[in-house]
């Protein structure tokens, strides 16, 4: 029988709230969401005039340090996590050990796992210098690691960085060239993926930043907390929903099909979802889908395809949906991965990297909100309770007997 009168008496207070829907688990001054709006903003920055005018490393400090830098300390930043973007050449061996054809997520959980392992000078959570090296040091790494993961993957040698290159012209190139071959980075899709990066940076307490906080306030390792947010992210209904929703359009095929499709996500016996629809806190347009709509056009252009036959089912399948009643009544709107898919398909990426270029984004925030949890004064471990709805207690008996 749940007592929860006594559990009420032991605290104070007891919520039962499935899914966190109502229940604030900190505070913060980093990333404001208006959901029924459709607003996010970055330390009160909106992220259309981030995106806009910024670079992902202005945004990475902006939500390290609470302001948007000045020229000089734009440049120290910048020349800063340049200088820890190379792992240790142990991590290459490291990495030997997952199977050739591993997901991308799979190796990025167990190398960012690892660098706990590998940079454990820099741990001592107390001392606000290490948590800043801490933090310089996975911005830096997380997107070699990320382009290691793809290569490996891919049974390609391992390109090093060259960090006379801005950060993300620097994973493009860690990521696609070849030994065999002169690349040279297309300027437009640097510009175009640094912008998916700002849009992913932040989105205050989702799941895998909730699991970042959670597991850093026993006081853990940043780096192993980080591989615990990777670990969370990788899910479908969560980062991986970009892989889900390019699989979907894929399935989907054509045009015709699409009825066919709504039908099957209004079906209540049938678990089909509309991958890239729909938002715990966005009752309204995602802001971050509108950008992603644009940068898509803009790439595809600059790539010179005219006909996506995907983009084509994409849009009309938004047509379809914004006009259904059934999508109406619950504002089931595009979220972010609803049309980053399609874009980075067209870069190049396999379907399988996509939620590991999720993650590179969003390891900054996931580092300030470690780093504002552990600077707060009244920061305790988390501990949610539960409504027991098991067995009363009994008797135990002996196997003989059973
Ligand atoms: N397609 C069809 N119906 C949907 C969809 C969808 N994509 N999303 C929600 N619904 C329906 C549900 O069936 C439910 O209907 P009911 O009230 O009749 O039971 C209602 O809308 C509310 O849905 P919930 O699952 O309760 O909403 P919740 O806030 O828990 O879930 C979520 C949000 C997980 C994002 C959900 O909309 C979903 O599964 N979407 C598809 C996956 C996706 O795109 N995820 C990416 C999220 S964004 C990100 O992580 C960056």
């Amino acid at each position: 029988v749940i007592d929860i009168g006594k559990l009420y008496a032991q605290t104070g207070m007891f919520t039962y709230d499935p899914g966190f829907t109502s229940t604030a688990s900190c505070e913060s001054q980093i990333t404001y969401i208006d959901g029924d709006e459709g607003v996010l903003l970055y330390r009160g920055y909106p992220i259309e005039q981030l995106a806009e005018h910024g670079d992902f490393l202005e945004t990475c400090y902006l939500l390290l340090e609470g302001e948007l830098p000045t020229a000089a300390q734009k440049a120290d930043f910048d020349y800063r996590v340049t200088r820890h973007t190379m792992v240790h050449e142990q991590m290459a061996r490291f990495f030997q050990g997952f199977r050739r054809d591993a997901h991308p997520m799979a190796v990025m959980v167990g190398s960012i796992g690892a660098m706990s392992a590998f940079y454990h000078d820099s741990t001592d959570i107390s001392d606000p210098h290490q948590r800043m090296v801490a933090s310089m040091r996975m911005i830096a790494k997380i997107p070699t690691l990320a382009a290691m993961a793809y290569k490996y993957t891919v049974g390609q040698p391992f390109v090093y960085p060259l960090n006379s290159l801005d950060y993300t012209s620097n994973f493009l190139r860690m990521c696609f060239a070849v030994p065999a071959e002169e690349y040279k980075v297309n300027p437009v899709l640097s510009r175009a993926l640094d912008r998916i990066f700002i849009l992913h940076a932040d989105h205050e307490q989702n799941a895998s930043t909730s699991t970042v906080r959670l597991a850093g306030s026993s006081g853990a390792n940043p780096f192993a907390c980080i591989a615990a947010g990777t670990a969370c992210l990788w899910g479908p209904a969560h980062g991986g929903a970009n892989e889900a929703a390019l699989k979907m359009l894929e399935e989907i095929g054509s045009v015709e099909n699409i009825p066919k499709y709504i039908a099957k996500a209004k079906d209540k016996n049938d678990p089909f979802r509309l991958m890239g629809f729909g938002h715990r806190v966005y009752k309204n347009y995602d802001p971050r889908a509108k950008i992603m709509q644009k940068t898509t056009h803009e790439v595809l252009n600059e790539l010179g395809i005219k006909d996506d036959p995907l983009l084509d089912v994409a849009i009309e399948l938004e047509r379809i949906a914004l006009s259904d009643s059934y999508f109406i009544e619950k504002k089931l709107y595009p979220n972010i991965d609803f049309y980053s898919g399609i874009t980075l398909k067209a870069m190049g990426f396999p379907t399988s990297m996509f939620t590991a270029l999720f993650a590179l984004a969003r390891t900054v925030g996931w580092i300030a909100q470690w780093k504002e949890m552990i600077e707060d004064p009244s920061q305790r471990i988390g501990r949610p309770r539960q409504l027991y709805t098991g067995s009363p207690q009994r008797e135990y008996t002996p196997i003989g007997r059973r």
